[in-house]
């Protein structure tokens, strides 16, 4: 109850000062050791690292990445890159994404790297949206998410990252991404949102209205009862995956599976 009313009035204040400062500075820290034989995913992580670097030409993002958002976010990238394979998701070009609560969007270049090659003899032309709703979060050294998520996309064409309810956002994509949607009242709770906020239903029932015919949604869940708690949310929807598979990597070891779901439009 407490916890709540607090998220609610500072919310609120972050809403109304919306604090942005320009781009934060990325750290640029050493990846020596982040996947050898003595790191955490061992050869066949370092290896895993390299195939998508070079095929996503990563060198930029590897050089000024800190070592923890460089392997996760390449995580996100094998993610991605394997259910729209799995789920034969064939891309079009000019192909247009929205990321549907995006955070601090630490992984989007690796993300953008698989959207506009995946598949492709020459890279697409690629227009895509990260909209998020507390993009004024406050982050360590007095910086937003907003300043974070300016570094991250370090200035890419065609990427915009937009603070705002996704149910206000009305762009058809032929993409959509809910990667770690919150489904349950304790996360969003504990990442600072109101409890008025927390509608997956209803999030999730607008974002599969933006998806064009013939598109995808792809939807990344984390640990078995947000699998469960997914299910039931697309049972509810009407929808019914045309894949469905938990997503390990030796690029990053998490506590709990992730899951992977993909949706699409006929
Ligand atoms: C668990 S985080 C995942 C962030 C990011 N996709 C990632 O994987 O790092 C869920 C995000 O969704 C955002 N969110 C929740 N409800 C939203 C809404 N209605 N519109 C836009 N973003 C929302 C939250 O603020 C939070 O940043």
């Amino acid at each position: 109850m407490w916890g709540w009313l607090r998220n609610e009035v500072d919310f609120r204040i972050r809403q109304w000062v919306r604090l942005r400062r320009g781009p934060a500075r990325l750290p640029g820290e050493s990846k020596a050791g982040l996947f050898g034989a003595a790191g955490a995913g061992g050869a066949a992580g370092a290896a895993e690292a390299e195939r998508l670097v070079t095929t996503y030409g990563l060198q930029q993002w590897q050089m000024a990445s800190g070592r923890t958002d460089f392997a996760a976010s390449l995580f996100y990238a094998a993610m991605v890159e394997a259910a729209l394979h799995g789920a034969q998701v064939a891309l079009p070009d000019p192909l247009t994404v929205l990321d549907a609560g995006a955070g601090d969007w630490f992984y989007v270049r690796p993300l953008y790297g698989v959207l506009r090659s995946l598949g492709a003899a020459a890279p697409r032309q690629l227009s895509l949206d990260g909209v998020e709703l507390d993009a004024y979060a406050l982050y360590r050294g007095w910086r937003s998410r907003f300043d974070w998520a300016e570094a991250y996309v370090g200035g890419l064409p065609g990427v915009r990252y937009l603070p705002g309810d996704i149910r206000a956002y009305g762009r058809p994509a032929h993409l959509a991404l809910m990667l770690f949607p919150f489904l349950f009242p304790a996360d969003a709770q504990r990442w600072g949102l109101p409890r008025r906020c927390l509608q997956p239903g209803a999030v999730l029932a607008h974002v599969w209205s933006l998806v064009r015919p013939g598109g995808a949604l792809l939807i990344a869940n984390l640990g078995e009862a947000e699998r469960q708690e997914q299910t039931r949310l697309l049972k509810e929807a009407g929808l019914q995956p045309v894949w469905r598979e938990r997503f390990d990597s030796p690029l990053f070891s998490y506590e709990q599976p992730r899951f992977v779901t993909v949706v699409r439009r006929k």
